[in-house]
């Protein structure tokens, strides 16, 4: 994921985890010494296999579970010293089964927070509007339903809605999108991954999906049973370079076809037409016409659009066609994907 164009760069940490441990009562420890950081801006999605401390880690960011031992800091402060509702205002919370309140509309839903913080009810009434539209749900329509006369994907959408009513600085996303089926949460990712870039809040988002991780996450951090953290970088690194077995049996067979959906497709790829201004390829650009690809495009996009066109398609930047790719400029975009690798 290409990050010279972010309106938000990653700054200093805002969650910092320092030694910070977790052993249940029962004498289960559930994450073990725990070093990491979440840098302002930044969506670091914590993955691995179930039960190895990835909830638990992320709740002893609002304190909905104490560190037994180390410390644990949102915005430079200790959080055992932070009112724990005080706190939570300022983090916004998702979780797999929404909870929304059933006896409350969307409206009513997302305007949760703002009206604990006493807004006045034409900024909330004007903000939830505004946060129902970031995530694709028509006020007109969706502001009076109530959760029963959502589908869930529109409720993981009103629940997102919810979390970031008053522009917490910090968001904790916990397996957000595991009930939604999978061509509705491939789009929820995108949408999400759009709003998180364009709004810059800092996300830390916990998934035992391998490929969700890899396209949301700026940086992911691998965890192993016990709660022990095994690796944390770039997912182009995580991939091309995994640094543990553990690591390696987690990203394992399907590794390039994931490097294909963070890849992306740059002018250097293409052959350069000789072209004068903008020019409409046969057919038109766009659906049912014959496949393009636009620079800025996934690699898995591009794969896609080249195995129904073998000689090459057509390359647009906006409405100008500015050149024609083939099999061997996708290899070449490849390559300096894996190439982009850090160590
Ligand atoms: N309240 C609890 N009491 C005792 N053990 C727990 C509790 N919550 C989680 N655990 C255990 O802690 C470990 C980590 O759990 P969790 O953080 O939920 O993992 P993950 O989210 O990665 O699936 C697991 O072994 C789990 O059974
Ligand atoms: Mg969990």
């Amino acid at each position: 994921m290409s990050s010279d164009d972010r309106p938000h760069p990653a700054g200093d940490a805002v969650i910092r985890f320092d030694r910070a441990r977790k052993e249940y009562p029962d004498g289960t420890v559930a994450v073990h010494a725990l070093d990491l950081e979440v840098r302002q801006h930044e969506l670091l999605v914590l993955v691995g296999a179930s039960g190895c401390g990835k909830s638990t880690t992320l709740r002893m960011v609002n304190r909905l579970v104490e560190a037994t031992s180390g410390r644990v800091l949102v915005e430079g402060r200790d959080v055992a010293t932070v009112d724990p509702v005080a706190l939570r205002r300022r983090i916004g919370y998702v979780i797999q089964d929404v909870g929304l309140f059933p006896h409350r509309t969307v409206e009513q839903n997302v305007a949760t927070v703002p009206e604990l913080l006493g807004w006045d009810r034409a900024r909330t009434r004007s903000r939830v509007a505004e946060l129902l539209e970031l995530v694709g749900l028509a006020p007109v329509t969706y502001a009076g339903r109530y959760p029963h006369q959502l589908s869930g994907g529109e409720r993981q959408r009103v629940g997102v809605a919810r979390a970031l009513a008053a522009d917490p600085p910090v968001l904790l996303m916990d397996e957000p999108f595991g009930a939604v089926d999978p061509s509705g949460r491939r789009r929820l990712q995108q949408e999400f991954w759009r709003i998180q870039r364009e709004l810059g809040t800092t996300v830390m988002f916990v998934t035992h999906d391998v490929d969700e991780a890899v396209r949301l996450g700026d940086r992911i951090a691998v965890f192993r049973r016990g709660g022990y953290l095994e690796q944390v970088s770039d997912a182009v690194t995580l991939l091309a370079r995994p640094g543990t077995t553990t690591v390696a049996e987690l990203v394992g067979a399907g590794s390039t076809v994931r490097l294909l959906s963070i890849g992306e497709l740059t002018a250097d790829d293409v052959r350069v037409e000789r072209v004068s201004g903008p020019t409409v390829p046969a057919g038109g650009v766009g659906p049912g016409a014959a496949p393009s690809v636009e620079l800025g495009d996934r690699l898995d996009v591009v794969l896609q659009a080249l195995a129904a066109a073998p000689d090459g398609v057509p390359v647009t930047r906006g409405d100008a066609v500015v050149g024609h790719l083939t099999g061997d400029g996708l290899l070449r975009a490849v390559r300096r994907t894996v190439a982009s690798a850090g160590s």
